[in-house]
């Protein structure tokens, strides 16, 4: 048995509108990584920003070492030891990484700044992640939104006298190699009896990394098991209450001569060599590949988001002139980013206005924007994907991660393109509406709209696509049919380096 450093009994909080914790439980041994489960909007961050002193509690207990605390500030939560890593990004993007890492507890000689102490010791925690390609002074704008998130976990990890180390979705925007890294050094952590809160949709790593679990619905606790003792069906059970399948797709439903509704040749960027494929009308088109292979960057290219060097788009077999993401809408193309903060939503806007922020021509009468109209459509959406939201006029700041996602998805479902790109569409989403989300995607396929869809999943890939194009550093490096695609040749295809090639 670990010794118990800390409890959480009877949590309650109230958002306007909103019960979030209704008699919450949770409990974390010395050197234990804890599983916190549930559906979007089940409760999960909000109980883990009362422990790390972002909202206070309207009721319960918190125990640490048995003894009652009270944490009135993330500052008073880091004193006790206790740090977060959060769902969303919070860096500050024209500060370096070493100065974020540091803010507000910078190196000091006398009064000045140490720069270079501060420095050598932000690259030193960054080695020992194996994140030697970021650097102290690396300004945190020009980094990915996957090389963020690592930022964000040395930043929690640098803190000294870290004893519980709260991780809401960590591996979210992470690649498998990357996820292997973060492993190691919870697996150090756990060595060093910290005590982890692994906050996570993927299942599958859950029996990798975690001792125990606790699942939640709808702000209540439901109840903690044993990793040993529990298999991933039941968990899923526990989550939502039915069964769930998840099976990969054996056999393609297009046509070999189905029409060709979007063809790129030689499309070349900065990031792009030479990458060309076909898209055919009713077909699910899986880009797989790494971090940095160019699966997003052709996306942007395609949308009209970057300019291209070089290269051809052609829409039905007619070339188009696509130089703005503007262009690419009415070209009927409607693309999903995997960043909703910076190109999906409007965060001070309201659920309703999101979703018809691009389909105003279709929400208005005359010159006057329809609000019953808009209502409508929202409404159909958050019955349609489960949107958990109090209502249509909730601003979209304050739904949980996988409930803001949904909302980007509903917009572009909504705007009815003929060619859709899903830019990583499930990241952050629950197992439950993941199954909604593909099932609306093969809907979409059904009734004649094209899909290409960026995952970083190989399940998922497997799951939905009817052909895979992998890359690897900007090339495509191979074309699979669905008949014949496995983890193991993505995989193969996805490490095609020039080098190895040249070898
Ligand atoms: N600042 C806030 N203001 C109002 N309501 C909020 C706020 N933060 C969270 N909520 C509501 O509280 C509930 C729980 O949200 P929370 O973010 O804890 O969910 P979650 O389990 O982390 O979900 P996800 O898996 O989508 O991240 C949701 O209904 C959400 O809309
Ligand atoms: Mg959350």
């Amino acid at each position: 048995m670990t010794e118990q450093i800390l409890e959480m009994k009877g949590i309650h909080k109230y958002f306007p509108g909103v019960h979030a914790l209704n008699d919450c439980h949770f409990e974390l041994g010395a050197g234990e990584v804890h599983a916190l489960i549930g559906e979007n909007g089940a409760g999960k961050s909000t109980l883990m920003k009362i422990l790390s002193g972002v909202y206070t509690k309207d009721e319960g207990l918190i125990l640490l070492d048995g003894e009652e605390i009270n944490i009135g500030s993330t500052l008073e939560a880091q004193h006790l030891g206790i740090s977060i890593i959060h769902q969303e990004i919070n860096l500050m993007q024209d500060l370096t990484v070493a100065e974020n890492i540091y803010i507000g507890r910078e190196f000091l000689k006398g009064f000045v700044l140490n720069q270079n102490e501060q420095d050598r010791r932000t690259n030193e925690l960054l080695d020992s992640l194996h994140l030697s390609d970021i650097r102290a002074n690396t300004k945190v704008s020009t980094l990915t939104v996957a090389k963020q998130q690592m930022v964000e976990i040395a930043k929690a990890l640098s803190f000294q006298n870290t004893r519980i180390l709260i991780m809401d979705e960590p591996t979210a925007a992470l690649t498998e190699s990357e996820i292997e890294d973060l492993f190691s050094f919870i697996r150090m952590l756990k060595a060093k009896r910290v005590g982890i809160v692994y906050i996570s949709h993927r299942m599958e790593e859950l029996k990798v990394i975690c001792d125990r679990v606790t699942v939640m619905r709808d702000g209540q606790y439901v109840g903690t098991r044993d990793m040993a003792d529990v298999s991933i069906s039941e968990i899923i059970q526990m989550m939502v209450g039915r069964v769930i399948y998840t099976e990969p797709k054996t056999s393609s439903a297009v046509q070999l001569d189905a029409p060709v509704v979007l063809e790129v040749k030689n499309l070349n960027s900065r990031d792009v060599k030479n990458v060309s494929f076909q898209l055919h009308k009713g077909e699910i088109l899986g880009l797989a590949g790494l971090m940095g292979a160019g699966r997003t960057e052709t996306a942007r290219l395609i949308c009209g988001a970057d300019p291209m060097d070089s290269g051809e788009i052609y829409i039905k077999r007619k070339k188009a002139a696509i130089r703005t993401p503007y262009d690419a809408v009415q070209e009927g193309i409607g693309y999903l980013s995997e960043d909703r903060k910076l190109f999906g939503l409007c965060l001070g806007l309201s659920v309703g206005d999101n979703i018809a922020l691009p389909n105003l021509e279709t929400h208005r009468r005359g010159f006057v924007i329809d609000d019953a109209k808009i209502r409508r459509t929202a409404d159909k959406y958050i019955r349609k994907i489960g949107i958990k939201t109090p209502g249509f006029y909730t601003p979209a700041r304050s739904l949980s991660g996988g409930n803001q996602q949904k909302v980007v998805l509903a917009k572009w479902l909504e705007r009815d393109c003929d060619i859709l790109i899903f830019d990583e569409p499930t990241r952050g989403i629950d197992v439950g509406a993941k199954s909604e989300i593909y099932k609306l995607m093969q809907e979409l396929v059904k009734n004649g709209k094209s899909i290409i869809m960026i995952s970083s999943e190989m399940p998922e890939l497997l799951r939905m696509s009817d052909r895979i194009v992998v890359m690897c550093e900007g090339r495509a490096t191979g074309e699979l049919s669905i008949e014949e695609a496995t983890q193991e040749n993505i995989m193969e295809l996805a490490t095609k380096t020039m080098e190895g090639e040249m070898k």
